[in-house]
């Protein structure tokens, strides 16, 4: 009964923490394509394939179903992996959609022809990748009109995390709030559209300042997620174990996420 969760590193433990709360039950799986990581400055194709050959290697755990926890790959690949990619039985699904609906006041699924929202401006943080496909721009679109955005891609920032360079991570972050509060000096909401930056959360609320609202996505996503599954119970694959793959190096991958998570991860070799 296993579920997949797929990051280009370590940021979709931030999501992955939200589910073992909200979901004690499901074994979930993580894989974590540390080697290759920051996907944010790839080109699509590169992202796609990447992405292809984690979501393979979790279905080999027996996730029938696997979460992009990455908006990265959920952006630049996600539409083309369920278009032409996967087979009958299988569901590869993202962490956009879940945040956009929170965003524009809807329940989980609701299809409804978009309306007016609340909120109008609208700052939105993310990799390269992610706000170059203009994949949150085009899902605000399905659901809500008159809301403007405002997207500031966050160079460096996965890099310096990644490495665990919390210094220069905080400065990148005031310095992409900067720059983005010169295009948009008051936003109402923030997004922050990369499951690494959850981890810079204060940081951003900080800088940001206590008047935005700040949205990020793990706790939004556990929630669909539960949602889905007890609609989908058919999803849940036949894998047993929870466990921690990462194409890196697995000593050092786990000495990271436990500092992260404040929590031991055994981490092993994909
Ligand atoms: N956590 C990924 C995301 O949500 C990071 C992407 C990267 O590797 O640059 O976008």
């Amino acid at each position: 009964m296993a579920v997949g969760v797929f990051d280009s590193g370590l940021g979709g433990l931030t999501v992955l923490d939200a589910l073992h709360r909200r979901l004690p039950d499901v074994p979930f799986v993580y894989y974590g394509d540390n080697a290759n990581t920051p996907y944010g400055t790839r080109a699509a194709d590169d992202i796609f394939n990447l992405t292809c050959a984690g979501v393979e290697r979790l279905w080999e755990e027996g996730c029938d179903l696997v979460i992009l926890a990455c908006n990265t790959a959920s952006a630049a690949a996600l539409r083309r992996i369920q278009e032409t990619w996967v087979p009958e039985g299988k569901r590869v699904l993202g962490v956009f959609v879940p945040l956009i609906e929170a965003l524009t006041e809807r329940q989980w699924g609701d299809n409804s022809p978009p309306r007016e929202v609340a909120v109008k401006h609208v700052a939105l943080f993310a990799t390269p990748a992610t706000v170059q496909s203009r994949a949150f721009q085009r899902e605000l679109a399905f659901r809500a009109i008159g809301v403007d955005v405002e997207a500031q891609p966050c160079g460096g920032l996965v890099d310096a995390i990644e490495q665990g360079d919390m210094i220069l991570a905080e400065a990148l972050v005031h310095s992409h709030v900067e720059a983005l509060h010169r295009r948009m000096p008051r936003p109402q909401a923030a997004v922050l559209g990369c499951t690494h930056y959850p981890l810079m959360e204060d940081v951003f609320r900080a800088a940001l300042g206590p008047d935005v609202a700040v949205y990020s996505q793990p706790e939004l996503v556990a929630a669909s997620l539960e949602d889905y599954l007890a609609r989908h119970p058919e999803l849940i694959g036949p894998g047993t174990e929870p466990g921690y793959l990462t194409t890196g190096d697995p000593v050092a991958v786990g000495q990271k996420a436990t500092l992260f998570l404040r929590r031991k991860l055994p981490f092993r070799a994909a």
